[in-house]
């Protein structure tokens, strides 16, 4: 095989090479991550987009093994938040030059659900003047709600496939046609076909998971040539089925320091792909998520779930921010991104240029 500082210069990667550049010790991942930085510049630029996050229900007809907001964990108070709210986050977003806003929550697919966002997207859509970009992350919903959605103003989507490996996800959900794993990937082809810009994403140190798991999940992100990525550490959550299997898992440093090299080597081999500095990161470590921004990660989503509701979507432990309320988060936020050596796109939809490209 090709010394390091060569596969670093590659423009494609067998597997061999993703295992390698996700092996890297000290030395070769400080290589590693340069490069990605350079990478990162070339292509899509310093700026770093905002996405506002707004949790706005923690109803989920799921029972997905690792997650702590999973129907089955009746320690969860279940909330919804109501339109008001939901606009007024929507508002601060675009008071505050959010260029976008992640309206997210547990899966469910009602017909009153599907109609309550389809409202909500014009009303968004309405108070903004259509300039707040918005995307959905709502779980598996049928091909025809999708459509309605996108018809209704939202342009991106997020559905993780949360492992590529068909073994391993079904070891993560339940034994069911609920939780298939082909229903997933038609989802997401689904979204694909209604024209979405379309964000994918894995968890990364779950137990059973090996570093060719995670170099098929980024060859898999290729094949289907996603627009974005989002991917974190797994955190074990102790009300969830997974969590007997804790032993088995990397240290938490390790499961973060193997997401730095995740997000690194995804620039290398999807250059102009928007990355996510996901929030798990910060879980484990306070500036986690500015780190992922210094070695090629290009985007943030700031939490503007109402405080009263934090707790209560708690899909891993140590979620960070809990009592933080939207205003603080964003100006300490803006210190850490301009100490991260990045720029923020002030309200800039930051739209992947890859799906321009493909477009
Ligand atoms: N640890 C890390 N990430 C998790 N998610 C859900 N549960 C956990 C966990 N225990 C992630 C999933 C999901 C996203 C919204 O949160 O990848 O797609
Ligand atoms: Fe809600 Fe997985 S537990 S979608």
């Amino acid at each position: 095989m090709k010394p390091f500082t060569d596969i670093l210069q590659n423009k494609e990667f067998t597997r061999e090479e993703l295992v390698k550049l996700l092996s890297a010790g000290d030395e070769e991942r400080r290589q590693l991550f340069v490069q990605a930085q350079l990478v990162k510049s070339e292509t899509v630029g310093n700026k770093v987009y905002l996405r506002g996050l707004i949790e706005f229900s923690n109803k989920c007809g799921k029972d997905c093994l690792y997650c702590g907001i999973r129907k089955n964990n009746n320690k969860v108070v279940r909330y919804e938040l109501t339109d008001q709210e939901i606009l007024e986050a929507c508002r601060f977003a675009w008071l505050n030059r959010f260029g976008s806003v992640v309206l997210q929550s547990g899966e469910i697919s009602s017909p009153t659900f599907v109609k309550r966002i389809d409202l909500l997207l014009q009303k968004i859509k309405e108070l903004s003047n259509g300039e707040l970009g918005i995307t959905l992350s709502c779980g598996e919903q049928s091909a025809e709600t999708y459509q309605q959605w996108r018809q209704s103003g939202t342009h991106r989507y997020l559905l993780r496939i949360e492992s590529s490996n068909p073994e391993l996800y079904r070891k993560i959900h339940p034994d069911n046609d609920f939780h298939s794993y082909e229903r997933r990937i038609q989802a997401i082809r689904d979204l694909k076909e209604c024209g979405y810009q379309v964000g994918t994403g894995v968890m990364i140190g779950l137990p059973f998971q090996t570093v060719y798991d995670l170099a098929d999940d980024l060859l898999f992100f290729k094949a289907i040539e996603v627009d974005m990525v989002g991917m974190g550490p797994y955190i074990e959550h102790e009300d969830t089925p997974l969590y007997e299997f804790r032993e088995m898992i990397k240290t938490k440093q390790e499961r973060f320091d193997l997401a730095l090299k995740m997000v690194a080597t995804l620039r290398l081999l999807m250059p102009d792909i928007n990355i996510a500095a996901a929030t798990a990161l910060q879980a484990i470590d306070p500036a986690g998520r500015e780190k992922a921004l210094t070695i090629g990660a290009n985007i943030i989503m700031p939490n503007l779930t109402p405080c009263e509701y934090r707790k209560e979507y708690q899909l891993y432990e140590d979620k960070p921010c809990l009592d933080e309320d939207a205003e603080m988060c964003r100006n300490c936020l803006e210190a850490r991104i301009e100490l991260a050596g990045c720029e923020i796109g002030y309200s800039e939809w930051g739209d992947s240029k890859h799906f321009k490209r493909r477009q």
